[in-house]
């Protein structure tokens, strides 16, 4: 009896503690988290001068075999991290097969890639230089290239102190991975999760309310607002997860994307096939939930959606060093010159218009 008065007296000092705390955003806080300032990581330590090469990396075409694209080719910082495209464009005018998902608040994603196939940033960056339809490098031409500009060499020692052989492939990726997981962009949503001025308006919560009563929170929670789980949706061709595990339960299954800055990653799903933000919502409405939601429901639910983008976003552009004498030269036509070569199409002169048109994929 005294025990359990001892307990409710204990429970009454609580209540004056919670509802100075924001009685609004606390309700909220068991079902998503602010954006912390930097995603550290144990396996690759961050450090000023590693995110400081991490970023130029970025922005450097050199590391593709063309010359022409970069990271930034597809994830431009100017344009919410993404390109708006439905599906990227990359070596020789190739078209991939998803679209483009923002880099910005990627390192806090459980998983990487539509399907999920990287674990995180670091194991995530090599896969684009790589990749034939995207940068179309190799590990060597990489270092190579890097070796043959005397400043990355000397940003490379800088970054990686204690390593016998600061450049190599894995040390760009972690440079790069490094400088995205500073890539974090606080919105008015975080604001209203700590209970500080500057949060949601009232229209914003109405559509946050939605958000959860609906149950869209039950998919895109957390810290990205979605990127936490796997998700099965029945929408197109993509065979989505069962590419990479073969397993049947795997069809169609999606890691949940991030809806921060959702309003400017247009266009949206895995195929880039919706321009329009309010189609998104009422086809997951309709798919995942089997609700049809009115118009008045979906504004509200993309007023809440506004509330993610990054309130005060400051990217400096970085000065990238010159190449020297033994830069390996630009090779825009590399493969789809090949190819050319053994079709023998003739007129592919480097000169200008390519005369093979790739395969969409
Ligand atoms: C030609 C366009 C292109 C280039 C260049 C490119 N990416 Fe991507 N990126 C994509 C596409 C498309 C996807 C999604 C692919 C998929 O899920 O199968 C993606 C996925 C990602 C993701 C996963 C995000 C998420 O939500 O899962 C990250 C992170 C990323 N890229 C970073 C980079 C970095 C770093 C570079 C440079 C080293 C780079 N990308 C170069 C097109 C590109
Ligand atoms: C059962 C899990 C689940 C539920 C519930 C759910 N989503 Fe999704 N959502 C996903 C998955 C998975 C994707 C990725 C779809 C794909 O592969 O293109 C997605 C994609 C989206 C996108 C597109 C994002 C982009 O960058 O392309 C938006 C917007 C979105 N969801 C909003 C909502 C809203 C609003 C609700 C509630 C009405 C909701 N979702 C309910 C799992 C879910």
């Amino acid at each position: 009896m005294f025990r359990s008065i001892l307990v409710f007296a204990f429970l009454l000092t609580l209540i004056p503690l919670s509802s100075a705390y924001s009685a609004t955003a606390g309700k909220y806080s068991d079902y998503f988290e602010p954006l912390p300032r930097r995603v550290d990581s144990l396996t690759n330590p961050l450090n000023t001068a590693k995110i400081r090469l991490g970023k130029m990396l970025f922005f450097d075409p050199r590391l593709s075999r063309s010359g022409a694209i970069s990271c930034n080719t597809c994830h431009g910082l100017s344009t919410g991290g993404v390109d708006n495209l439905p599906t990227s464009i990359g070596h020789g005018w190739q078209l991939g097969g998803r679209n483009a998902p923002t880099v910005f608040n990627a390192a806090v994603l459980g998983t990487q890639f539509w399907d999920g196939r990287a674990a995180d940033v670091e194991e995530q960056a090599g896969g684009p230089i790589l990749n034939p339809v995207e940068m179309a490098s190799t590990e060597e031409l990489a270092v190579k290239t890097i070796n043959s500009i005397p400043e990355y060499v000397k940003l490379f020692k800088k970054a990686y102190k204690n390593e016998k052989e600061p450049v190599s492939f894995v040390n760009i990726t972690k440079a790069i991975a490094a400088f995205e997981r500073t890539l974090l962009t606080p919105s008015r949503f975080d604001r209203f999760l700590v209970g500080a001025r500057g949060g949601l308006r009232q229209d914003e919560i109405k559509g946050l309310e939605i958000f959860v009563s609906k149950g869209c929170v039950q998919c895109h929670n957390g810290v990205g607002v979605g990127g936490g789980s796997f998700q099965h949706f029945e929408y197109g061709t993509d065979e989505g997860r069962f590419n990479v595990t073969g397993n049947e339960s795997d069809k169609k299954v999606f890691r949940v994307p991030s809806l921060r800055n959702v309003k400017r990653t247009y266009p949206y799903f895995h195929d880039g096939s919706v321009w329009n933000l309010s189609e998104a919502v009422k086809i997951m409405g309709a798919v995942q939930l089997g609700v049809e939601l009115t118009d008045e429901e979906t504004d509200l639910i993309i007023k809440f959606l506004g509330s993610l983008t990054a309130t005060r976003l400051i990217i400096k552009l970085p000065l990238l060093p010159p190449s020297s004498a033994s830069t390996p030269l630009p090779d825009p036509l590399f493969s789809v010159k090949q190819e050319a070569d053994n079709v023998e199409v003739t007129g592919s002169t480097g000169s200008g218009s390519n005369p093979v048109t790739p395969s969409a994929e």
